[in-house]
């Protein structure tokens, strides 16, 4: 049977793990990769019982250069090409700028800009030429409102990849290439314990701020499925943009000034 792949980064927890059920239960068999490749085997035993659809799986370090091509080229030798791209992979990296090391934020810009732009470019030739495709770039609320203290590339970094998004929604949408920034807030998953902000996180926010990996993962779909370039998922998240554009700057900032240490690590 000839299904699409979709390929998932960051597939081995949270958003990612819940995006490839969600395109597995359309049809689409899923290419998973993160780094523990034991987990990705799980959920890849999982979908295949449950969904029917064939899944490949690649272990890879997104902060390495090469790591790109070579997820790429194992699904080559496998005979695949990428129909769907869900550029997930992510994580914070608490501290002011000049405290934390330059490898560190050099490793960062590798995961969260540059291998994304990597991934899309390699992919969206054949997915013009077949005039079917479909890009999501997991970028995050925090690009919409302005910046805060603390974790100072992660805004940077999802607002770079909102305006790429744009951009390259408008370039393809003439060749049947959908494609979407999906901006969540608060979303439950290994996010905050695996930057160590959980604690004070949790106790900073209320609960129905939060909205769980697979509705998330769900607006994501919907929305690149509808190609919206832009998709806020749950009506709080959404009222939180609204507020943030219509915001005269010096206000924004003075907010952050005052709020951001409440969920963001100097
Ligand atoms: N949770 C939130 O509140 C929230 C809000 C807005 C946006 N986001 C964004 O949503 C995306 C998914 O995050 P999540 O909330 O699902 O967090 P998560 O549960 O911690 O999952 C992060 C995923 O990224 C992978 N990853 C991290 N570093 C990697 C690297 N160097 N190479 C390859 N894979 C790497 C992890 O896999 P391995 O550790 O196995 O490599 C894991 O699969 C991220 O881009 C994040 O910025 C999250």
């Amino acid at each position: 049977m000839d299904r699409r792949l979709a390929l998932v980064t960051g597939a081995s927890a949270g958003i990612g793990a819940a995006f490839a059920r969600i395109l597995a239960s359309h049809g689409y068999d899923v290419a998973l990769t993160a780094r523990r490749t034991d987990r990705l085997e799980a959920l890849a035993e999982e979908i295949r019982l449950r969904y029917g659809v064939e899944t490949l799986t690649v272990g890879a370090d997104l902060s390495e250069p090469e790591a790109p091509g070579h997820i790429l080229d194992h699904l080559t030798a496998h005979g695949r090409t990428v129909d769907a791209l869900v550029n997930n992979a992510g994580y914070g990296l608490p501290g002011a700028y000049g405290e934390t090391l330059w490898a560190e934020q050099r490793a960062f810009i590798q995961v969260m800009v540059t291998a994304p732009c990597e991934l899309a470019h390699r992919t969206l030739g054949g997915m013009q030429q077949r005039g079917f495709g479909r890009i999501v770039n997991v970028a995050s609320l925090a690009a919409l409102i302005p910046g805060a203290a603390g974790a100072t590339l992660y805004a940077a970094s999802k607002a770079f990849l909102v305006k790429f998004s744009q951009s390259l929604h408008l370039e393809l949408a003439a060749d049947g290439v959908h494609v979407t920034a999906l901006c969540p807030g608060f979303t439950y998953s290994e996010f905050h314990d695996a930057n160590g902000t959980r604690a004070l996180v949790s106790a900073a926010t209320p609960t129905w701020l939060w909205l769980g990996a697979d509705e998330v993962a769900a607006a994501g779909y919907e929305a690149v499925e509808a190609n919206r370039a832009v998709c806020v998922p749950g009506a709080p998240s959404k009222a939180i943009a609204a507020v943030a554009k219509a915001l005269p700057e010096e206000w924004g900032l003075a907010l952050m000034a005052s709020q951001g240490s409440r969920f963001r690590k100097l």
